[in-house]
């Protein structure tokens, strides 16, 4: 892995940047990129900054034949004092590392990729909106380049990052979703991809979502693929539950991606002292807490929505109505601590923020 300096190239001309109050999710991308390479002779090499451009690339290219790739996703916020803030950047690393190991994809320096990381978000921090629920979202992903059409992991790859300027995920900011509880479907199995940050888990969890919005639901709750007994994400999102005063979600497993937003969240409420646990918990468990008026609270994290309440899940022919639709006041007591903290206008006690 190289420490060389990044190269940079500045774009000749400048787009012209969306109005903060018609953002969407990652729709528009900024005036740089930034690109680096890997060969087994020189390893991750030649990092640069270049002007936001199509690439060119073989069709025999083995990125676009067995899904060889990872990814990541976080966040820049600008403050009031124009300060650019990342939300625990060397969380995206580690995983983006883990997800690396399991794809048979070379690792990166994950400290030299948060320096150029910081480079690039500095040239365009022009494009990091301030409005309420706005943020410049950072993509970086790995592609293999190899020109080959054997089953075998890629000699050559490209690492990238690029970046998008979003509005909140949910056009109102946090407001409750229906779900659908995926009874046919599985989105991982341990022993499988589900804990890698890869292409092919949210290309095969696409038809399950098809199906659910036909249905008026507007993402599926996946169950584990042996037993389809318990439960394990939300759409594209780690699940947590607020059940009689305890809030329970998921222990990692091995199919379930560990969510750096998770994380936080479990961080948060245990300096709450807010009772909490990382266990297995069934569909059957929720529809009986459900039942006994004991379901508080049922919300999805990730990074992209922060906090996703759950108003309804539809359970077999069940319809399980979570406080009234409504979004609970945990969920908007994380929300609004995550993301305070997150944009700079609330006291981080865990030094999350650089
Ligand atoms: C997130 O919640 O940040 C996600 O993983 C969704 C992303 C793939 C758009």
């Amino acid at each position: 892995m190289t420490k060389t300096k990044i190269d940079v190239t500045l774009s000749a001309t400048r787009k012209e940047k969306p109005k903060s109050d018609q953002l969407e999710f990652g729709r528009v991308f900024t005036d740089h990129m930034f690109v680096m390479d890997y060969s087994p002779a020189k390893g991750w090499h030649d990092p640069k900054i270049v002007p936001y451009e199509p690439i060119t690339l073989s069709p025999a290219s083995m990125v676009f034949h067995y899904g060889q790739t990872v990814f990541e996703g976080l966040k820049a916020y600008r403050t009031k004092e124009d300060k650019v803030l990342l939300f625990r950047p060397e969380k995206n690393m580690e995983r983006l590392n883990l997800s690396n190991d399991r794809l048979c994809i070379p690792r990166i320096d994950g400290e030299f990729v948060i320096e150029a990381l910081k480079q690039l978000v500095s040239i365009e921090k022009d494009w990091i909106p301030t409005a309420e629920g706005t943020s410049l979202y950072i993509r970086p992903f790995i592609i293999p380049t190899e020109y080959y059409l054997g089953v075998a992991p890629s000699k050559f790859y490209r690492f990238m990052i690029i970046l998008s300027p979003v509005g909140s995920y949910y056009k109102e900011g946090i407001h409750p979703v229906k779900i659908y509880v995926e009874n046919h479907y599985v989105r991982a199995v341990e022993g499988g991809t589900g804990k890698a940050k890869t292409g092919g888990n949210y290309a095969s969890s696409l038809r399950a979502q098809e199906e659910a919005a036909q249905k008026g639901y507007s993402q599926v709750l996946w169950l584990d693929g042996v037993e389809k007994k318990y439960i394990e994400e939300v759409g594209s999102m780690n699940i947590f539950f607020k059940i009689n005063g305890e809030v329970v979600t998921p222990e990692v497993n091995g199919s379930i991606l560990e969510g750096v937003t998770r994380k936080s969240i479990l961080e948060l409420l245990k300096s709450w002292e807010t009772p909490v646990s990382e266990r297995k918990i069934s569909m059957e468990e929720v529809y009986q807490a459900y039942k006994d008026g004991q379901l508080e609270e049922a919300f999805g994290t990730g990074t992209a929505a922060v906090i996703s309440p759950i108003g309804e899940f539809l359970y077999d022919d069940n319809k399980i109505v979570i406080n009234n639709g409504e979004t609970g006041e945990l969920s908007k007591k994380l929300y609004d601590t995550l993301t305070g903290i997150q944009k700079g206008t609330k006291q981080d006690p865990f030094n999350w923020v650089t």
